[in-house]
């Protein structure tokens, strides 16, 4: 594998390519974009490793002029702590990664090593002969047709090529784990593991021990080593779902991982090489959660290098009756009570709703219009009175943070412990005990709710 280094700095040039031989890849150097430009359409290499800042240029224009060259060159960007944001441009821009300076030898083997093995595969090597999803109606059992949905396909088939972190939005139910996995089933990634984690949901005081392993002996009752998430997802992919639920400790323990690279299992001394592919979801606004300082910057830019938002099912209507007979299969595999199709009246009423639920409602409405149907045909009747149960109705907040909700009294020198417990206390009395509404009006996801009330020993 040929690599090209392009650095202003004559002794960090050296001493990169020093490094990149000692690997065992080919290595040749140049200090400015206009020697780089010529030097991608001369020599060809396959990886380009570029300085973000150059006397003519930055690493940006590297990752263009690599573009113009054509050819497969994966550019990889060096940047300062300061500069993360600028490494995200070049990601955007097409860059493969980015690494943090000063560079660590572990980063930049991983890296090299990942890319050389991308080399030594065919190119492009997308898992053959998917079919187009305009006709198929869906890219690898994730199911749509219309406009919104052949745009997240295309995005996702672009995306799953690179390494590049994932960025998934979209209302709850609107199939952001899928995608996620769609996402790792398209990648070189495959055949490695797809790890899910709820960020909410991780217990406050096993998080290390769970994110990072532990050797035996750590602490009493680890009897024996036990990989954490890190290392089972070592190779394969990271999903982060309702990443702004992650508390703040968390966030920096995750972006000491993600710079070094590198983490260590809790009692151990070895340093272990991290190779994962990061993808997080969130049904919350995450530019908001930073701009209220409830979710890292620093972060944010590290984890929204590729945003995809997903369509809500109201955008996305043409493709109810497909999703509604895709889940109709699936059910009638399972129970086997010989249904084929719905009575076209049931999917009018389908049509009609608005699915505050998307996804994830159609396939309920679904599982229970069969229930109450009898074969052959899903019911119109089956079909209307699930969509009408209320039991599918999303509360809205009936006012968020108006006067008319009750106050709670802080003080200075209240732990903030105390002053959540207060709140959540006297949230969930105000709305009689509905949890759901109660993570709404304090937005939060139901399972924080849940967390909170056992680590607060409050009655569930
Ligand atoms: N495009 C799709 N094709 C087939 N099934 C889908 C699709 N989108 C969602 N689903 C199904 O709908 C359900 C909800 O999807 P998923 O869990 O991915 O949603 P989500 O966006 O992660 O929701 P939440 O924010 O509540 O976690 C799952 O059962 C999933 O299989
Ligand atoms: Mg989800």
């Amino acid at each position: 594998m040929n690599v090209l280094v392009v650095e202003d700095e004559p002794g960090a040039r050296e001493a990169l390519v020093e490094l990149v031989k000692e690997l065992g890849y080919d290595a040749s150097a140049v200090g400015t974009v206009a020697d780089a430009t010529a030097a991608l359409s001369r020599l060809r290499p396959d990886v380009c490793i570029a300085d973000l800042g150059l006397p003519d240029g930055d690493g940006i224009d590297v990752v263009r002029a690599a573009k113009n060259a054509g050819g497969d060159c994966a550019v990889v960007v060096l940047t300062g702590r300061g500069s993360v944001r600028s490494a995200v441009e070049a990601m955007k821009a097409g860059a493969h990664d980015f690494l943090l300076k000063p560079l660590r030898t572990a980063q930049l083997t991983a890296t090299l090593a990942q890319l050389s093995e991308r080399h030594d595969e065919a190119r492009g090597n997308l898992p053959a002969g998917l079919p187009d999803p305009a006709s198929a109606g869906g890219l690898a059992g994730m199911i749509g047709r219309s406009a919104p949905m052949l745009e997240v396909f295309r995005l996702l088939t672009r995306v799953a090529r690179s390494n590049a972190p994932v960025m998934i939005t979209g209302e709850s139910g609107s199939g952001k784990e899928v995608a996620a996995a769609t996402v790792h089933l398209l990648s070189r990634r495959a055949r490695q593991p797809f790890i899910a984690i709820n960020c909410g949901a991780i217990s406050p005081t096993l998080v290390e021990s769970e994110l990072f392993g532990h050797e035996k002996g750590a602490f009493t009752g680890a009897d024996r080593r036990r990989a954490g998430t890190f290392e089972m997802a070592n190779g394969g992919t990271l999903f982060l779902d309702e990443v702004t639920e992650m508390p703040p400790e968390l966030q920096v323990k995750f972006l000491r991982v993600l710079e070094t690279r590198t983490f260590r299992r809790v009692g151990g001394s070895e340093e272990l090489d991290l190779d994962i592919r990061l993808i997080a979801s969130s049904n919350r606004d995450l530019a908001e959660a930073v701009r209220m300082e409830t979710f890292r910057a620093d972060l944010f830019y590290r984890l929204n290098v590729f945003p995809l938002r997903l369509p809500t099912l109201r955008e996305r209507k043409e493709d109810i009756p497909l999703l509604a007979n895709h889940f109709l299969s699936e059910i009638e595999e399972k129970e086997r009570r010989g249904f084929s199709s719905f009575e076209p009246r049931a999917l009018e009423s389908f049509a009609t709703h608005s699915w505050p639920g998307n996804v994830r409602e159609l396939k309920n409405a679904v599982h229970r219009a069969y229930v109450l149907s009898d074969p052959p045909a899903i019911e119109a009747e089956a079909a209307a009175a699930v969509l009408t149960d209320s039991a599918f109705e999303t509360p809205r907040p009936l006012a968020g943070g108006d006067d008319s909700w009750p106050r709670v009294e802080v003080r200075v020198g209240e732990t903030l412990q105390t002053i959540e417990k207060k709140v959540l206390t006297a949230t969930l009395h105000a709305v009689k005990g509905d949890k759901r509404q109660a993570a709404e009006l304090l937005g939060v996801s139901l399972k924080t709710i849940y967390n909170k009330l056992k680590e607060y020993q409050l009655e569930a």
